[in-house]
């Protein structure tokens, strides 16, 4: 059962709802004006994006890229490939990089950096969860809405091995399952 391999519920449902309210009211306010094109890095930030866009109360533009830096494992590579690109035009239009995690920052630095040749107005990130602690790269989320646990958190989009996406909440998974 999916749920017997959590050991511990960090946010609940009702928790990462609240700040994703609050998050999408700070988006709302910030990109009033701007209409700018919203970012997904899939796979892990579709649950997130879904809920959060729908906070978002301007018009807004989304798109999805496809970025690989993980195997299978449980750390990163450090090599990233662009499996999916943007559909579309971005010199002058302000982007937001929404993203489930920031942990290494190798994805997103590399991300952000192969944006800014295209010339876009502006590039923000937007993470659900950050570990700063864990960091490799120099870069910063400029919209957080957690400081991640020390622990292999998986669930509302985040994965171990492909699985747990589904979970409704954001737990820590038992040792075992991925030790
Ligand atoms: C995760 C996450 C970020 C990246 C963050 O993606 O969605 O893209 O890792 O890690 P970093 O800061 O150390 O680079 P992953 O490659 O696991 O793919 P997924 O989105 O399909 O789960």
């Amino acid at each position: 059962m999916l749920h017997n391999d959590i050991q511990k519920i960090y946010f609940t449902e009702e928790q990462i709802r609240e700040r994703v309210a609050e998050m999408g009211k700070v988006l709302t306010e910030e990109y009033a004006d701007k209409h700018p094109l919203m970012v997904g890095v899939l796979k892990g930030c579709f649950v997130f994006m879904a809920d959060l866009m729908r906070e978002v109360n301007i018009l807004c533009d989304i798109d999805f890229m496809i970025v690989s830096s993980y195997g299978s494992g449980t750390t990163t590579t450090g090599a990233v490939k662009i499996l999916k690109d943007l559909n579309q035009d971005i010199e002058g239009r302000h982007i937001v990089i929404i993203e489930d995690i920031l942990d290494s920052g190798v994805t997103l630095s590399y991300l952000k950096q192969y944006l800014s040749m295209r010339k876009p107005a502006s590039i923000k990130i937007c993470t659900l969860m950050d570990k700063p602690t864990r960091r490799k790269a120099d870069i910063k989320a400029d919209y957080v809405g957690y400081i991640c646990p020390d622990d292999f958190i998986v669930g509302y989009g985040l994965d171990y091995d492909e699985k747990y996406r589904n979970l409704p909440y954001i737990g820590g998974l038992k040792p075992e399952v991925y030790s």
